[in-house]
């Protein structure tokens, strides 16, 4: 049982965007039972929230139900808990790898799109919330490849 956990700023668009995307693809390759995946916020001023209405509808066009309720990341429980931490962006990277307390935990901590198995431009995630419809759509574009090369990686080191 591998279990995966994917943060961002507010776990309101990009997080539970990865979160459902990944489930979404082990359901297709049966392998859900074999993952635990989550998502959570470094900031906890969405918690209990849905996620942005933007998101939910951009990714629901692609058939991904994204409804997973907002939470903190909340080191003492999550770095022992989850095997892989995957941040959306730098600050994301940054922000879990000062909460680290020791290298166990900072080993765990990866970032989304070193995952991604083209050669790209892109190195982080970008945060959508102040962009319009096309930056939602870029975050699912790169998610749902980063996904596959996240899915490889974890195939690869079973
Ligand atoms: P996320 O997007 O980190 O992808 O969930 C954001 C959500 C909320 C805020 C910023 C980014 N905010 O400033 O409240």
């Amino acid at each position: 049982m591998k279990k995966v956990l994917f943060v961002c700023l507010g776990n309101i668009c990009r997080s539970p965007a990865a979160e459902a995307i990944m489930k979404s693809k082990l359901r297709q390759l049966g392998k859900e039972r074999e993952f635990v995946v989550d998502s959570a916020g470094t900031y906890g001023g969405h918690a209990g929230a849905l996620p942005d209405e933007r998101m939910r509808e951009q990714a629901r066009c692609r058939g991904y139900v994204v409804d997973s309720r907002s939470r903190v990341f909340y080191p003492s429980a999550d770095f022992p808990e989850f095997d892989l931490i995957v941040g959306m962006d730098n600050q994301n990277v940054a922000d879990l790898k000062r909460l680290a307390i020791h290298a166990e935990e900072r080993s765990k901590i990866v970032r989304m799109m070193d995952f991604f198995p083209e050669k790209t431009p892109y190195q982080e995630i970008p945060d959508p919330y102040y962009e319009g419809p096309e930056g939602f759509e870029l975050v699912l574009d790169l998610l749902e490849k980063a996904v596959d090369g996240l899915l490889e990686y974890l195939q690869r080191n079973e």
